[in-house]
């Protein structure tokens, strides 16, 4: 007998060097450890063992089984890979990280930034929430006026409101600081629309306003050509559109060139050959007297750009509301 546990030590000790893969290895621990293997063999023979010898026996078995088990366990960990290893097959060919980029809106926003920047502008913000006060009343808006109906604002209460445009910037600059001013304001700013291709509930403007003796009328052309200039090149052409906001005297409407179709007509400029920008003006004498400027000392410009607009003319976006979609088809393309 003891010369059959021998030849099982010698022979596990040999095969168990030639292993050589997973199946083998499990070959290997079910022929010596299995439920028929080769130790569960020496304990089932247990009964042919003569009486006095069987402890002496069934302890030789029992080490022969532990150095087995140590050996088997110590090659388990070589051939049986953990679960978390076997899904991370390092042979499989790479992904492409995914780099992230800028919106398209915050793109171009920043190119109008560099370009007033450039020309001596400072930034100033306000609140999307607005008042009342701020939105409409200071910048000379009637009681009754129109753009205060419900159907364009997005009230809040009877005095909080999403504000309309990026004007009440001025109003709240121009209360901070004497003159002069030169500020752009840029925003988000809602309206109650149903969106369609050229409109959102909500859009982008830049509010641009300077303030100073002898700001003319010719200042504020001057400064809207050279921006077109700056973000469509040379062969911009403006138009100017005289148009009425309360809080500017004269005012006027722009618009740019839909240099998409050089004029030809086309989907983004709806067949007209011009894209429509904003509005523009001279700063009403009322709303200098809103925030205690003088009026007879001072004369100041005031513009809006829609971002989004000149956005959709610079990469020729057919639908305003591809900005707000977060689709990564149409982002990754800028
Ligand atoms: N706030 C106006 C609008 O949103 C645009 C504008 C700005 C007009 C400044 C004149 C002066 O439509």
């Amino acid at each position: 007998m003891k010369k059959n546990i021998e030849s099982i030590r010698s022979d596990f000790l040999e095969k168990v060097n030639q292993v050589k893969s997973a199946q083998e290895f499990e070959a290997l621990r079910i022929k010596f450890l299995g439920r028929k293997g080769f130790i569960q063999e020496l304990f089932s023979s247990m009964p042919n063992i003569n009486p006095k010898d069987r402890p002496k026996f069934g302890k030789q078995v029992n080490d022969l089984r532990k150095e087995i088990e140590k050996k088997i366990e110590e090659l388990k960990a070589k051939f049986i890979k953990k679960k978390s290893e076997k899904i991370l097959d390092t042979t499989l060919p790479g992904r492409m990280p995914f780099v992230g980029r800028k919106h398209p809106l915050t793109q171009v926003l920043e190119e109008m930034k560099r370009f007033f920047l450039h020309l001596g502008f400072s930034i100033a913000d306000g609140p999307d929430v607005e008042t009342d006060y701020y939105n409409f009343t200071a910048l000379n808006f009637p009681e009754n006026h129109p753009a205060r109906a419900m159907q364009d604002t997005l009230f809040i209460t009877e005095n909080i409101l999403l504000r309309t445009h990026t004007s009440p910037v001025q109003i709240r600059t121009m209360l901070q600081e004497p003159p002069p001013i030169r500020i752009i304001a840029p925003g988000r700013v809602y309206r109650r629309d149903t969106p369609d291709a050229s409109h959102s509930p909500f859009f982008h403007q830049v509010e641009g306003l300077f303030v100073d003796k002898g700001v003319s009328f010719a200042d504020l052309r001057a400064v809207i050509q050279e921006f077109a200039k700056y973000i469509f090149g040379e062969d911009i052409h403006v138009r100017f559109r005289p148009s009425f906001f309360p809080f500017t005297e004269p005012s006027m409407e722009y618009d740019f060139n839909c240099i998409f179709c050089r004029g030809k007509g086309c989907k983004v400029c709806k067949y007209t050959g011009w894209v429509e920008i904003s509005g523009a003006g001279m700063v009403h004498p009322n709303v200098f007297k809103a925030v205690n400027y003088d009026p007879s000392l001072y004369t100041g410009y005031a513009f809006g750009m829609g971002i989004d607009r000149i956005t959709m003319l610079k990469y020729n976006i057919d639908d305003i509301r591809l900005f707000f979609e977060n689709d990564m088809r149409f982002l990754q393309q800028f």
